[in-house]
């Protein structure tokens, strides 16, 4: 039984945990930058979960909730760390929170090819359904 906190992340965590998503998370997005994450925890301070071993970060996971869906992004554990449940206990987390807010379903983007990923959501109970696809447009800013 490994001894995991997960908490809430401050501003002053934004660094740490980008450059804990080089390290551990899968591919990059387009939000992966100060200026991106310090919008995420301004506009919803409690969005993005770590998960902390011994006070260090091992895990995150954004659990986004506008009012209508739940959105889970950068689901990631480090390295060295995975297969003991943090995952698991961050998903958790993650949907407690959607449930406290009325939440009612949560997503998650997954890459096809990524397999592991594919395990880890399914043994938390996510499907994928084959009938949609992302439909995108970059904003010009
Ligand atoms: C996906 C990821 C977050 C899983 O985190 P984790 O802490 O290892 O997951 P858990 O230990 O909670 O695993 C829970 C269950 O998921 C399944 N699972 C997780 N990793 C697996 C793997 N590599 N192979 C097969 N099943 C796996 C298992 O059923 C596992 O339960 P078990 O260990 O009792 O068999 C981690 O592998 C990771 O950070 N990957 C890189 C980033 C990434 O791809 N994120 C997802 C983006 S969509």
């Amino acid at each position: 039984m490994i001894d995991l906190r997960i908490r809430v992340a401050a501003t002053d965590d934004l660094d740490a945990v980008l450059a804990f998503w080089k390290a551990a998370a899968e591919g990059t997005s387009i939000s992966d930058d100060r200026e991106g994450v310090e919008r995420l925890v301004s506009r919803d301070p409690e969005a993005l979960l770590l998960a902390e071993e011994a006070g260090e970060l091992v895990g995150t996971v954004i659990a986004g909730f506008d009012g209508w869906r739940c959105h889970l992004y950068r689901l990631a554990v480090r390295p060295d760390r995975r297969r003991l449940g943090i995952g698991s206990a961050l998903l958790a987390a993650a949907e407690e929170r959607f449930v406290r807010l009325g939440g009612r379903r949560a997503d998650a983007m997954v890459l096809t090819r990524n397999e592991r990923a594919r395990h880890a959501w399914s043994a938390a109970g996510y499907g994928p359904e084959e009938h949609w696809r992302r439909w995108v447009k970059p904003l010009a800013r």
